[in-house]
């Protein structure tokens, strides 16, 4: 891709005038939040089940928009942030919460992805979210990234979904056809005519449930942007491993998974389960018909981390140690009979998937230390190991599946 194309210009103009998200000079709150050495640990075994912790990671934050690489340096003091974004207020505003907060493990440039290898380094961790659907040639963009990423590196891309964005799309054209403009009082009239929409349209459910359309930044982001695609989960799959790559996990894979929520009550479940996991995610996605973004972890072709997946068919998972997701919350009232919880993990959107566990599960799950492994939480527990190895196999498949917990695995890479 041409970086001075008339399209890259176009959305470098874009993000200049609606610089996103909508720029923020505080973070402290997120700092804080940060400081809970459980959510590092977990962060990071999202992305490396097999490696031990550690913190000096190199990461580039790419199309970093106003603070994504600012939080990036806040959280993990020790790792090194590079953010690059085409926009220069981003860029800015970058710099501003730099100086702030007294980063000095974070550089910014502004710079397009396609040109990310100009910076001469290569980096262990790529988070690229929101970006590659906005660029002319997004094969590109993640062949440039791709370049760049170290052997054992992993990459953390987010773009958008095709069916649960069709409404957005319909907009899109909507405001095409009537000439609306990214101005101020273009943007104004069309938040006040979406005010109107009918409330079976299939953008209507969005409206009250994205951040997206509550500012004018928003709204000119997801409705008048000059260049926007989306990907269905077999073009997504092929849009990776075009670039060299490999799948390793979605991000929050409940919500793709025949044995998460509504989708393990009906009639079609043992059909979606036998089908190959790739066809079961395209499965579920249609099926669901709401999935408005994808967000995944994928690592180089070549990387020793494809090694071993996350697996319960032998006797591994016993050496697993689980380490607990955050924002997932123990939820203790209006429980279904037998019920003694409901555990919620807050970052899903779809009200189906929550998991309702009994006394013996709770007691597993209070169990979950971050430390321990599933063997020695069953002899802490005094649990008989014979007679309740299927059951606790399950049922820690199950705080997997939905996204309760991540693993530390005992290969070391
Ligand atoms: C929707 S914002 C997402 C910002 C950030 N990644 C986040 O999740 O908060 C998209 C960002 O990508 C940047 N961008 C678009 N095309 C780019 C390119 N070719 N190279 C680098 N940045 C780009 C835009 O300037 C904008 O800041």
């Amino acid at each position: 891709m041409n970086p001075n194309s008339a399209t890259t210009k176009q959305v470098e103009a874009f993000y200049n005038a609606h610089p996103y998200p909508p720029p923020v000079d505080n973070l402290d709150n997120y700092r804080q939040r940060w400081q809970d050495q459980g959510r590092k640990e977990a962060d990071f075994h999202l992305y490396w089940h097999a490696h031990p912790y550690k913190e000096n990671l190199s990461v580039l934050v790419a199309g970093c928009g106003t603070s994504q690489a600012v939080k990036h340096a806040l959280r993990n003091p020790a790792n090194h942030i590079v953010g690059i974004d085409i926009s220069e207020t981003s860029v800015q505003h970058t710099k501003k919460l730099k100086e702030k907060y007294k980063l000095d493990n974070l550089d910014v440039y502004q710079l397009p992805i396609t040109r990310v290898s100009e910076l001469e380094c290569t980096f262990d961790k790529i988070a690229c979210t929101g970006v590659l659907h906005h660029l002319p040639d997004p094969d590109a963009g993640l062949r440039a990234l791709h370049n760049v990423l170290n052997p054992e590196g992993a990459l953390n891309l987010m773009v958008y979904a095709t069916y649960g964005r069709v409404g957005v799309y319909m907009l899109q054209d909507y405001a095409r056809l009537l000439g609306v403009e990214d101005t101020d009082d273009d943007i104004s009239d069309f938040a006040n005519t979406l005010m109107e929409l009918p409330p079976n349209h299939p953008l209507a459910p969005l409206l009250g449930q994205l951040p997206d359309f509550r500012t004018k930044a928003g709204l000119a982001d997801a409705l008048l942007n000059p260049q926007d695609r989306a990907y269905t989960v077999p073009q997504l799959f092929d849009f990776i491993h075009g670039a060299g790559l490999s799948f390793s996990r979605w991000v929050r894979q409940a919500a793709y998974l025949p044995h998460c929520g509504l989708l393990r009550e009906i009639p079609h479940n043992t059909r979606l389960t036998q089908l190959p996991i790739e066809e079961q995610y395209a499965a579920v996605e249609l099926f669901r018909g709401t999935i408005l973004r994808h967000s995944l972890i994928a690592y180089r072709n070549d990387s020793q981390n494809m090694r071993e997946a996350i697996d319960f068919d032998d006797d591994r998972w016993e050496d697993y140690i689980p380490i607990r997701r955050a924002r997932t919350i123990v939820v203790k009232e209006n429980l279904p009979p037998n019920a003694t919880a409901v555990l919620i993990n807050q970052s899903h959107t779809d009200t189906d998937i929550y998991l309702t566990i009994n006394a013996i599960e709770e007691r597993l799950f209070d169990a979950v230390d971050n430390q321990h492994s599933i063997i020695e939480i069953i002899k802490k527990l005094k649990l008989d190991k014979k007679k309740n190895k299927s059951f606790v196999r399950t049922f820690f498949k199950r705080l997997w599946y939905y996204d309760q917990v991540v693993f530390r695995t005992t290969l070391d890479i």
